[in-house]
């Protein structure tokens, strides 16, 4: 199972992605997650230790590896190179694992404004497009905010997107944004996960903006996940409740896939 977790800054992307690779690798699947936002923060939310964060090299900066596997000089734009480069060995060798859970960092490439064909993108969207997955495999991409990566295309080759909305107009226009531009580009489900809910109403006004079959259910707003992110914790540590809603979402999403 491939997905990408997106929608608007600070919904909880982030932490939606890192509870659920969490839950994933407890349930014993083997968990890659993919830190596919430059301002990356993932591996925190799973929990890492920063001794090992600092370890995590972005494949972005791995510049012979770029070259070597695409055939290209470093920093090469416009020349030839090779659109289907290995990627097979990369998250054995380049990953770093805490929690179960495998974490590989994107970090910045530079889009150049074209549609980015660079070595370092494709090298990019063919990990995530043609790493096989047995049935036991799951990548769990976290998204940059917004809808810029839907003009990449770095997450179009995912089973679905996960859409995460709080309940506010602001990120339900995202969350339209996101839809339409998916769906441009073949992503084949749109899926919605409600967080940050306080009560039924909250839930109501998500329902009446999206459409039904899409929610896989609603996170509450949590402080335990406030607290969390203020002492370093995985959100997925800190509280029974969460751990409870995060596993209904993720049992529908089984589901749907
Ligand atoms: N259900 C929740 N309850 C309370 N705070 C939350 C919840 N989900 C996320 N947050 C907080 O919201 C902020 C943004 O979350 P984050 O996952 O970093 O968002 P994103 O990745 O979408 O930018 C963080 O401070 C996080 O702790
Ligand atoms: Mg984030």
């Amino acid at each position: 199972m491939k997905i990408a977790i997106t929608g608007k800054g600070g919904v909880g992307k982030t932490t939606f992605a890192a509870m659920i690779s969490r839950l994933f690798a407890e349930e014993g699947y083997s968990v890659l997650g993919v830190d596919a936002d430059p301002d990356a923060n993932l591996a925190l939310a799973l929990g890492f230790p920063k001794e090992l964060i600092d370890e995590i090299v972005p494949i972005s900066e791995m510049k012979s590896l770029v070259a070597e596997r695409t055939a290209s000089t470093p920093g090469s734009f416009g020349t030839m190179f090779k659109m289907n480069p290995k990627v097979s060995d990369i998250p054995e060798r380049y990953c770093k694992e805490y929690n179960g859970v495998k974490v590989l960092t994107m970090g910045t490439v530079d889009t150049g404004g074209s549609g980015c064909v660079c070595p370092e993108h494709v090298l990019l969207k063919t990990l995530t497009s043609h790493l096989i997955l047995g049935n036991k495999d799951v990548i769990v991409m976290d998204m940059e905010a917004g809808i810029e990566h839907l003009g990449r295309g770095t997450a179009k080759n995912v089973d679905a997107f996960i859409v995460v909305v709080e309940p506010g107009e602001r990120s339900l226009q995202t969350y339209r944004k996101v839809k339409k531009l998916a769906e441009d580009i073949g992503v084949k489900k749109i899926l919605v996960v409600g967080n940050k809910i306080r009560d039924r109403k909250d839930e109501s006004f998500i329902l009446n903006h999206i459409e039904e079959d899409e929610c896989l259910g609603f996170i509450h707003y949590n402080p335990n996940i406030v607290d969390s992110d203020r002492s370093n914790l995985s959100p997925y540590d800190v509280n029974h409740q969460i751990k409870e809603e995060v596993k209904n979402i993720s049992n529908k999403l089984k589901g749907v896939i």
